[in-house]
């Protein structure tokens, strides 16, 4: 029972994914929370109020009062009972009448009258999730300080297949326990994070990239975050997205763009962490126009990029500094090497001979080394829960 006593308001909104509700509230219910239900008025043609009070144990509530009796469903009552709110499924409308604080509904009025953390999960269709003035209010309610729970691709309910599915009950839970978890063990800590791939470029259209996706550095970010620090993201090209207000990204395409962002952070951070995939070679010369394929190409001069790394661990004074090491072979002496002559305290291990690990996994299995090298190894675990780890052994280095 792991959200024993826990009080969680689940708000519902008019989307084809509320019928994966009541689901959900068996599911929290199953692990000890208490829950209220409140829905909008047009909700209710997606799944039934009996449904939500039967499974919740509560009444499910939509109007700001009683029509029979004519008392008040206090708005304010249930958003200070909340330990948290989850929205979810959160309609277009809804994102945006909370992002202008437009209250004309009991779920929008509590949702502004509550103190606790509040959680959104998006759900609509392809176009509607596209549309920028959606992607600019759930930019809004992210700087508000709430949290995004993401929208999964995949088929919608119109046919089409792509963005706007609400993330699946049994994920939402778990995000709900995590949070529960969280402790906040690196408030005041200031963290410099490196994610991405970086593009060296050949010509104007054309660059040297890798696969990286910057799926591991982006989930550091946000469980430094959740854990009270003060994150600078410097991302290559990604399309990760940063759903916390204490992240602040700043996006980059080559190394040498990564290495002043880096440089000009480090003095003031206290850990740093470095899980880019930074090329180590760019192009010598890069023409201003566009290499014609009449001109013909046999070879690309390149020359050493930055190590971005290095050079940090030579200017190190009394930060934590963690680098990564991608492996295809002799991994440990390899990796030890890398911790040595980049003067890392720790150096995280992923070798891309372990099935599910590395570039493009939702995926890896780590081993962490520390200074002395010492080995600590992880089994395969999702990359949020990697990341978990990382923090909880950077935590030990404090
Ligand atoms: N790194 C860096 N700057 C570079 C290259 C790598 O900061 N120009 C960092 C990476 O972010 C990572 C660590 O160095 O934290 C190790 O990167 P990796 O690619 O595994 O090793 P390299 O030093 O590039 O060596 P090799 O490619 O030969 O394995």
């Amino acid at each position: 029972m792991q959200l024993k006593g826990k009080k969680i308001l689940v708000g519902i909104t008019a989307s084809i994914a509320a019928y994966k509700i009541p689901i959900l509230v068996r599911l929290l219910k199953k692990e000890g929370a208490e829950i209220q239900v409140i829905m909008t008025e047009a909700s209710r043609d997606f799944v039934s109020q009996l449904t939500l009070a039967t499974l919740s144990g509560n009444p499910a509530y939509y109007l700001p009062f009683n029509p029979t009796d004519g008392t008040w469903n206090s708005h304010v009552e249930f958003g200070r009972w909340a330990d948290l709110i989850l929205i979810a499924p959160c309609s277009a409308s809804t994102l945006s009448k909370m992002a202008q604080g437009n209250s004309n509904n009991l779920l929008i009025t509590t949702y502004l009258s509550a103190k606790c953390p509040v959680y959104f999960a998006p759900a609509m269709d392809l176009d509607m999730f596209a549309h920028p003035s959606t992607k600019k209010n759930i930019d809004t309610l992210i700087s508000y300080g709430n949290h995004l729970i993401d929208s999964q691709t995949g088929e919608l309910a119109s046919g089409l297949c792509g963005a706007g599915r609400m993330e699946e009950p049994e994920k939402i839970l778990e995000i709900i326990i995590h949070h529960f978890k969280k402790k906040n063990d690196f408030a005041g800590k200031k963290i410099l994070i490196t994610a991405g791939p970086t593009y060296e470029s050949i010509d104007p259209v054309r660059f040297i990239g890798n696969f990286s996706s910057g799926r591991m550095g982006y989930a550091i970010a946000h469980e430094f975050a959740n854990r009270g620090a003060e994150v600078t993201l410097i991302s290559g090209p990604s399309s990760q997205k940063v759903s916390h207000h204490n992240i602040q990204r700043l996006g980059v395409q080559s190394a040498q763009q990564m290495f002043e962002a880096c440089r000009n952070l480090f003095d003031q951070s206290d850990i740093a962490v470095m899980s880019a995939a930074v090329a180590d070679f760019k192009p010598k010369n890069v023409p201003k126009v566009k290499i014609k394929k009449e001109d013909g190409l046999n070879r690309i001069e390149l020359e050493p990029t930055v190590d971005i790394l290095k050079t940090l661990g030579s200017l190190k004074k009394r930060q934590i500094l963690i680098g990564f090491a991608l492996e295809t072979s002799n991994e440990l002496e390899n990796a030890q090497k890398k911790l040595q002559s980049k003067n890392c305290d720790a150096i995280v291990l992923n070798s891309l001979q372990d099935a599910g690990a590395g570039f493009q996994h939702d995926t890896n299995k780590i081993s962490i080394i520390d200074k002395s090298l010492n080995k600590t190894d992880y089994p395969l675990k999702s990359k949020a829960e990697v990341a978990t780890d990382i923090c909880d052994f950077i935590l030990t280095m404090i």
